[in-house]
C-alpha cells in the first residue's frame, strides 16, 4: 500500500475513479457525473498540479500499482483565508473498502496540510446520514459544527450537509467559543 500526491500522468484513472464515485454516490458528491464526464482531461490535468504552491493537491492510495482511493486538499488563495484548508472529494471504491485505506487517506490529507506554511485547520462538509464517513471523519479528528439544511439538491429532493473542521494548529478552543 502506497500513498502519494497524484499527479497529471493519473489524470485517466483519476477522472475515471471520481466517475465512478459520482455515479453511484450521488448524494455523497456536490458534483454530478454528467457535468464532470464533460470535462476535458486537461481539467484533471491541472487538478493534479505538481506546483509546490498549487491550489489544491489530491492524494491517492495505491494497491498493487492500481489506484485504490483518492482525497483531495484545496488551499485557500487569500490572505485572511490562508489558515484554512478543505478536504474534497474522499473515494475508495467498494472493492477496496473497510481495509483502513480511507483511514490512511485522511491521516496523510491531514499530513499534506501541515505542511503547507500557514494552514491551521482543515473543513469538510459530508452528507447527513453518511455514517461511514461521518465516523471516519470523527475517528480522525474531525469535530461537526453545523448543519446545512438543503445543502444539495439530489434527485427529487435535499441532503443536509454536516460541517466538520479538525484543528491541526490553532490553540485548542471549542467552535462555540470562537468570535
Ligand atoms: C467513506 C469511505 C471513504 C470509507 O473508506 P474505507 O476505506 O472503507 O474506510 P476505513 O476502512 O479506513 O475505515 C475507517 C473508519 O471509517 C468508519 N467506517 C468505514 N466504513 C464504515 C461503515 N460501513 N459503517 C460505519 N463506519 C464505517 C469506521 O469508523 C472505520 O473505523 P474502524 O474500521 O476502526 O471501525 C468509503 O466508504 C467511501 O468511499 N464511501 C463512498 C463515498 C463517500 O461517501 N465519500 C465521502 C464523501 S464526504
Amino acid at each position: 500500500m502506497l500513498i502519494e500526491p497524484l499527479r497529471p500522468v493519473h489524470a485517466t484513472d483519476y477522472r475515471a475513479l471520481m466517475l465512478e464515485a459520482y455515479a453511484l454516490h450521488p448524494d455523497a458528491f456536490s458534483s454530478s457525473v454528467a457535468e464532470r464526464a464533460a470535462l476535458p482531461l486537461s481539467w484533471w490535468q491541472s487538478r493534479l498540479s505538481e506546483e509546490p504552491l498549487a491550489a489544491e493537491r489530491v492524494l491517492g492510495v495505491f494497491q498493487d500499482d492500481r489506484l485504490a482511493g483518492v482525497a483531495g486538499l484545496s488551499f485557500e488563495s487569500r490572505e485572511k483565508l490562508r489558515h484554512k484548508a478543505t478536504l474534497f472529494g474522499m473515494y475508495v471504491p467498494a472493492r477496496c473498502r473497510q481495509q483502513g485505506l480511507g483511514r490512511r487517506l485522511v491521516q496523510a490529507v491531514l499530513a499534506q496540510a501541515a505542511g503547507r506554511l500557514g494552514v491551521r485547520l482543515v473543513q469538510l462538509t459530508v452528507t447527513q446520514g453518511n455514517d461511514a464517513a461521518c465516523a471516519l471523519y470523527a475517528s480522525c479528528g474531525f469535530v461537526p459544527y453545523g448543519v446545512e439544511p438543503y445543502a444539495v439538491a439530489a434527485g427529487p429532493g435535499y441532503v443536509a450537509k454536516i460541517h466538520m473542521w479538525c484543528n491541526i494548529g490553532l490553540p485548542d478552543v471549542r467552535p462555540s467559543s470562537l468570535t
